[in-house]
């Protein structure tokens, strides 16, 4: 009853921000994105009784209590399912810090949710597992996927889960991760959104944009529009945090090196290098490119003060079950 899973994270070009049933895990809109190659999170987890309680180890140390806190009920929601009621030891391997806004939830769940259930003796599809994975972590359902995923917001749990758009094949394309901040964030995601939800103005301005914004978003998609994509994604990304800095209390995810960043995007814009940014709830920020300047782009992060780790992605795998437990 020992299973392991790989998954990758996944970038949305149109943002998941907000719940409208907190209980199920339903999102306020479909979202879009890209599930990435380089940074993964590999997990173990096995269901024995010869455990008389739930541990788990994250990169080698103990696991902060408020991811436990996240992880045990899922554990819980995938032993009612298989019909079990023994404890597990679980360990995470990820190659990027956790909780930094750099999408590690959706990776970590996706993994979680593979592994537990494979583990458990669940036999279970792409959707199923989509729909399980949701309620773990929003975003991870559409880390199932590889290549290009929607996530359905549906009405209830059974209809609210991802779909692949395109496989990793399907374009070719980067995005370059500068990591400029290792620091945790006073806010995470999922507090975020709940206020950006309750108390910025422009909450409700970002939906209708969202509206707008995702057949235009499947489209290029689909006729591999890099510019189209780049200015939808990078206009989702400053939507998001338009409704975060004008929440109550503001939330200001950004440190200086993201904004030196983003003017660097613009500046080299203006100059004729097409690349867009995007980021989620944190400091770190990724550069939406063609593999043409995948070079000149990494030249330039790396001659920039501040930038303490890159990532060269691909369109990445989805999850899947390897025979290398962590333990
Ligand atoms: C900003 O999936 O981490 O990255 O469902 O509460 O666990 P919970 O939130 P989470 O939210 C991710 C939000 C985002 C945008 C996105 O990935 O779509």
């Amino acid at each position: 009853m020992k299973a392991t899973a790989i998954a990758h994270p996944n970038v949305a070009v149109v943002k998941y921000w907000g719940k409208r049933d907190n209980v199920n895990f339903l999102p306020m809109n479909n979202s879009i994105s890209l599930t990435v190659d380089s940074l993964y999170c590999k997990v173990t987890v096995e269901f024995s009784e010869n455990y008389d309680k739930d541990f788990a180890t994250v990169n080698g140390g103990a696991p902060e209590q408020k991811v436990m806190e996240r992880v045990l009920p899922h554990l819980n929601r995938i032993r009612k399912l298989a019909g079990i009621d023994l404890c597990a030891r679980g360990a995470v391997e990820t190659n990027f810090p956790i909780g930094v806004g750099l999408a590690s939830s959706s990776a970590g769940f996706a993994a979680l949710t593979a592994a537990a259930c494979a583990a458990a003796g669940l036999k279970l599809n792409a959707k199923e597992l989509s729909i399980i994975s949701r309620q773990g972590s929003g975003s991870s359902c559409r880390s199932i996927y590889g290549g290009w995923a929607e996530w359905l917001a549906g009405t209830h749990s059974e209809d609210s889960y991802a779909v692949q758009l395109a496989r990793e094949n399907h374009w070719d394309i980067r995005l370059i991760t500068a990591v400029v901040s290792k620091a945790a964030r006073k806010v995470d995601t999922r507090g975020g959104m709940e206020i950006a939800k309750n108390t910025s103005p422009l909450y409700e301005a970002r939906l209708k944009a969202v509206e707008r914004d995702l057949p235009l978003v499947r489209k290029a998609i689909k006729d591999k529009d890099f510019d189209a994509l780049g200015k939808i994604a990078e206009h989702e990304a400053m939507l998001l945090h338009a409704t975060a800095i004008t929440s109550t209390p503001p939330l200001v995810y950004w440190v200086p090196e993201t904004v030196r960043i983003m003017q660097e995007v613009l500046a080299l814009r203006s100059g004729g290098l097409e690349t867009y940014f995007t980021f989620d709830t944190g400091a770190n920020i990724h550069l939406i490119c063609l593999p043409e300047n995948e070079k000149e782009i990494t030249l330039r992060l790396k001659e920039m003060p501040g930038v303490l780790q890159i990532h060269i992605n691909k369109p990445g795998e989805g999850v899947k079950l390897v025979k290398e437990h962590l333990f």
